[in-house]
């Protein structure tokens, strides 16, 4: 019976006309521009994305590594999320600055913050270069030598075109190494801190809310890309000026309604929609509860000693943040696949592609791949989970983790020559200075108690790094770990910068961190990564040929390909969902909930005084929604993933409706199975932005310069 009902749940989706499933690519969009029209979009595909023209796409970033952002003004005011700005607000943060805290405004650009490091990057071009890379590829070729091939091809197209061009050149694999595309970028490297709401607005509802609908989060943060005079970019000079994009966003202040078309234009990290169930099967139950149970404990001690202290609040939030945002998130992943029947359903489509496989003689090159599929992911469970306790049992033991740092620094001899021992030495400076800012050896010491013992009670002994295996007691071991080892101690670890010389490189190769951190080092490269790339390797031809046996199988199907980190187009309706019987969510969240929210107790929950004064004047001016409230933020079942935090979610017209910053807990298993009926992501209203700048931060300078719609 659940098998009937689940055939039918797959057929009816499969014969609806929009899934919402799909992460677009922008240069393709003209095969979607007919149904998105049909939906409701207003504009073209062209206006989106074109080479020939300014559009849309010249108004999209990447923001560092890991996050979308977009342009707002014709002086390359940029709006991402608070949490993508996070770390630069909190390196920008002491006890006597806290912009964690109060929040940060530049009420002039003489104000704004220089973040060195930090780059974003914008798309000029792309191109289809699949014949081109796989030209002298065969089907009869090994894996290692099609790499090879590949590879070899990617470096003469990329120095052909860098012949042509200024911009960044590279190519990327998509559907799985089916396809090639190159990519035309260019990287800003001036890039500064303009504003943030005080966390309380930017991380409202903190961890515990975070993954979870109804949200109440105004996550976004503002900053500035500077170019040089010609408008290129540069290094961050004060002569710098604001670049002028060749096109910016419009922001809309109507709002969004029930069932609007909306779409989503960003930076998509990674997806997996096309992995086999033993696959999906492996990831939920296995691997994530593995991580998120080591997380939970770091988690529980990183608590303990934040509560008790406020500088080691500060000094923990980006940590705690990044830990706790995979952790919540795996669970949700884990509970949604088993709670909808993610591996199931995999399980039927894969009986109906083996029919399909047997139905033709021709189709023998995929007859064994589900079989194959089965036997390599059991092969590979034992080093995935060897992998996972490696980089949250081991390395999440910071002065393990900052110890590596001086690897290189201790295979030092006489005959390194001195300018690579000086470069060496600098980075060693900054980075002991960026260490030590934010360690808090106590959290350490009981985070390497409890890890460690993780470790050992649940790994094989042949499955650990050798260093645990001599380890007789642990907590002996990590009382010597901290009292011997000198990268416990600021002063020792700069003394030795200060006055290292190559015949000191032997005493860091006795630091018991340095050794622990080597044993890690080692036995990942010698004996976990060899045995995971061989397999990975076969995995990755086994997926190619079933990527490409499911594009033959439904002809008529648009495929899209597997998020990798380039720019992409979801799109889809503002909507809310149904998770479950008798749980029915609205699309949208007002102040209200704020108010309901609000604990003066809890950090997480505290609600500013000047935003209560907002509330109780009801001065919301412009921002309003028509229904008089304060809209915060909405939901819409627009495809999304990681980096997707700070894309612009935009409405028929193309214009701005809010920052998308999350999903929805019911639905976070969508990296690998998408469910339309449930899977949601979330985006803060832009007009809640704007009143935050305008009316609770006064940055009316900043509201001037925006191209605001009425
Ligand atoms: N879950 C969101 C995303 O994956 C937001 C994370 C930041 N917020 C937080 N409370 N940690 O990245
Ligand atoms: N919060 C995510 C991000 O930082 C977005 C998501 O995973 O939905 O990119």
């Amino acid at each position: 019976m659940k098998r009937l009902l689940l055939s039918l749940a797959i057929l009816l989706t499969s014969a609806m006309a929009f899934a919402g499933e799909g992460m677009w690519i922008p240069m393709l969009l003209q095969y979607n521009e007919k149904e998105m029209q049909e939906m409701g979009m207003r504009i073209t595909a062209d206006d989106i994305y074109s080479i020939n023209h300014s559009s849309l796409k010249d108004a999209i970033v990447l923001f560092g590594g890991g996050c979308t952002g977009e342009i707002v003004s014709d002086y390359g005011l940029l709006l991402t999320n608070h949490h993508c700005g996070y770390d630069w607000i909190q390196k920008h943060s002491s006890v006597e600055h806290d912009y964690l805290t109060d929040g940060f405004w530049a009420m002039d650009r003489s104000q704004e913050l220089p973040c060195p490091g930090l780059t974003v990057t914008i798309l000029r071009e792309m191109r289809d270069v699949t014949d081109q890379v796989l030209y002298h590829v065969t089907e009869e070729m090994t894996e290692e030598k099609r790499q090879a091939t590949i590879d070899q091809a990617i470096k003469d197209i990329i120095a052909e075109v860098e012949k042509t061009t200024n911009y960044k050149v590279s190519i990327k694999p998509f559907f799985l190494g089916n396809e090639y595309y190159l990519l035309l970028n260019e990287v800003f490297r001036d890039v500064r801190l303009v504003g943030c709401p005080p966390s309380n607005i930017g991380k409202f509802g903190g961890d515990t809310d975070n993954w979870v609908w109804p949200r109440h989060t105004g996550d976004f943060s503002v900053f500035r890309v500077y170019a040089d005079k010609d408008g290129h970019p540069a290094n961050y000079s004060a002569d710098n000026v604001p670049y002028k994009p060749a096109q910016h966003l419009q922001i809309s202040l109507k709002g969004a309604d029930e069932g609007d078309f909306a779409f989503v234009f960003g930076y998509p990290a990674r997806t997996s929609e096309y992995l086999p169930a033993v696959a999906v099967d492996q990831e939920a139950n296995v691997i994530d509860p593995i991580a998120v149970d080591l997380r939970g404990k770091i988690l529980d001690v990183y608590n303990t000693y934040q509560e008790k202290d406020r500088k080691v609040r500060i000094q923990y939030a980006s940590k705690h943040a990044g830990l706790g945002n995979g952790w919540k998130k795996w669970m949700g992943v884990t509970e949604g696949i088993n709670h909808f029947h993610g591996v199931e359903k995999k399980r039927f489509y894969e009986e109906s592609f083996q029919e399909w496989c047997l139905a033709s003689r021709q189709r023998y090159l995929y007859i064994n791949l589900l079989k194959d599929f089965e036997q390599k992911y059991k092969e590979l469970e034992p080093y995935r989970v060897a992998y996972t306790y490696l980089s949250n049992a081991g390395l999440n033991i910071e002065i393990i983790d900052f110890a590596g740092k001086f690897n290189k620094l201790s295979e030092v001899t006489s005959d390194t020559p001195q300018e690579e021992v000086d470069k060496m030495l600098a980075s060693l400076r900054k980075a002991s200075e960026t260490f030590f800012k934010d360690y808090y050896q106590p959290i350490d010491e009981e985070v390497a108690r409890t890890m460690l013992a993780e470790y050992l009670n649940n790994q094989p002994a042949d499955f650990r790094p050798g260093f645990l295996n001599d380890i007789k007691d642990v907590d002996d071991y990590v009382k010597t770990l901290f009292s011997k080892s000198m990268f416990a101690d600021e002063e020792k670890v700069n003394n030795f910068i200060d006055n290292f010389k190559p015949s000191k490189a032997k005493k860091l190769q006795k630091d018991p961190a340095l050794i622990a951190y080597q044993s890690l080092i080692n036995f990942y490269s010698e004996e976990v990564n060899p045995k995971m790339s061989a397999i990975n390797n076969d995995l990755a031809r086994l997926q190619r040929l079933y990527m490409k046996g499911q594009m033959l199988m439904e002809p008529e199907k648009r495929f899209s390909p597997d998020a990798n980190f380039t720019l992409r187009v979801t799109y889809g309706k503002v909507e809310g969902f149904k998770p479950q019987d008798g749980k029915n969510f609205r699309h949208f969240t007002t102040l209200e909930g704020i108010m309901e929210k609000e604990n003066p107790d809890i950090y997480d929950y505290v609600v500013e005084p000047k935003l209560k004064e907002l509330y109780n004047n009801k001065d919301y001016g412009r921002y309003a929604d028509k229904d008089g409230t304060m809209h915060v933020a909405f939901t819409a079942s627009v495809h999304t993933t990681g980096g997707n935090s700070g894309s612009p979610i935009l409405n028929a017209d193309g214009q701005l409706l809010g920052l998308n910053f999350d999903r929805c807990w019911e639905g976070t298993m969508s990296d690998l199975v998408y469910d339309p009926d449930i899977c949601r992501n979330i985006s803060v209203d832009i007009r809640y932005v704007l009143f935050i700048i305008d009316k609770f931060a006064g940055a009316k300078n900043l509201i001037a310069e925006m191209d605001i719609v009425e």
